[in-house]
């Protein structure tokens, strides 16, 4: 069986990834910002004899990541899903930028996921699979910037870069690293004229995972495993 952690898993992308890998038999650590109010994370976790269990988690916070690593106590990672993330609120343009948006936007969407994977890094050496993705966007191409959204743009173009030196740095180690984009999700960030369903993604997303192995560490792929240009 294997173990896989979900960060931002009480809605979108997140609750999908943990209800499949749990419909699949997987134990999974759920983990929620505030999961007082993860209402539909814990009805999931009440249903699923014990297989998934929910921890709290703020990307952010050098103390929760912290209070975290302790709860799980050594417990071995298969599959660690850096997932949470936001988008940066409406001021994104070169003419109209929120600074202070765009510094939360980095601490989410950048720092938090690499303050994470190196929290978990003995979690991750003793799992089986040795496997840490980071859900990053399209957007986050440098090669595919259309000059709007400054702020998720960047945040995502610098997740992808860190990432990528985490996989060269990891190599040895045996952890695969590996940027996925989920696609268009109809989810509250996707919003409703997406072109993807949560269930269809997440189930593409599982398929690529299952299937990588060392020589993928490094790469920037998009949920239906096409290449996406740096
Ligand atoms: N939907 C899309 O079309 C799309 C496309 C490309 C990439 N993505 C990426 O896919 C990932 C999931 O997106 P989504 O569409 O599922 O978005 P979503 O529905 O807005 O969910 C975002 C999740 O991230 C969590 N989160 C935000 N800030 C956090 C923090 N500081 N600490 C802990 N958790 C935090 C949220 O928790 P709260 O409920 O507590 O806020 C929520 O669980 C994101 O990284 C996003 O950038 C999405």
């Amino acid at each position: 069986m294997s173990t896989v952690l979900v960060t931002g898993a009480n809605r979108g992308i997140g609750l999908e990834f943990v209800r499949q890998y749990a419909a699949d038999g997987a134990r999974v650590l759920a983990c929620a910002r505030v999961p007082g109010e993860a209402k539909d994370l814990v009805a999931l976790a009440a249903k699923s004899e014990g297989r998934i269990t929910v921890h709290p988690l703020e990307m952010t916070s050098t103390a929760s990541v912290a209070h975290l690593t302790q709860e799980l106590d050594g417990t071995p990672i298969d599959i660690l899903i850096n997932n949470a993330g936001v988008y940066g609120g409406d001021h994104q343009t070169l003419r109209d930028l929120d600074f202070e948006a765009w510094s939360r936007t980095l601490a989410v969407n950048t720092i938090g996921p690499l303050r994470l994977l190196t929290a978990l890094l003995p979690n991750l050496q003793k799992g089986k699979e040795k496997k840490a993705i980071a859900i990053t966007s399209g957007m986050g191409s440098t090669a595919r910037h259309d000059g709007s959204a400054l702020i998720y743009r960047s945040a995502k173009a610098a997740l992808n870069n860190a990432m990528r030196g985490a996989a060269l740095a990891l190599g040895p180690d045996g952890i695969i690293v590996v940027l996925l984009h989920p696609g268009w999700v109809k989810t509250d960030m996707g919003g409703r004229d997406a072109s993807l369903f949560p269930d269809v993604s997440v189930a593409a997303q599982r398929k690529l995972i299952a299937a990588l192995s060392v020589t993928d560490s490094g790469r920037y792929l998009a949920f239906d495993g096409q290449e996406i240009p740096w």
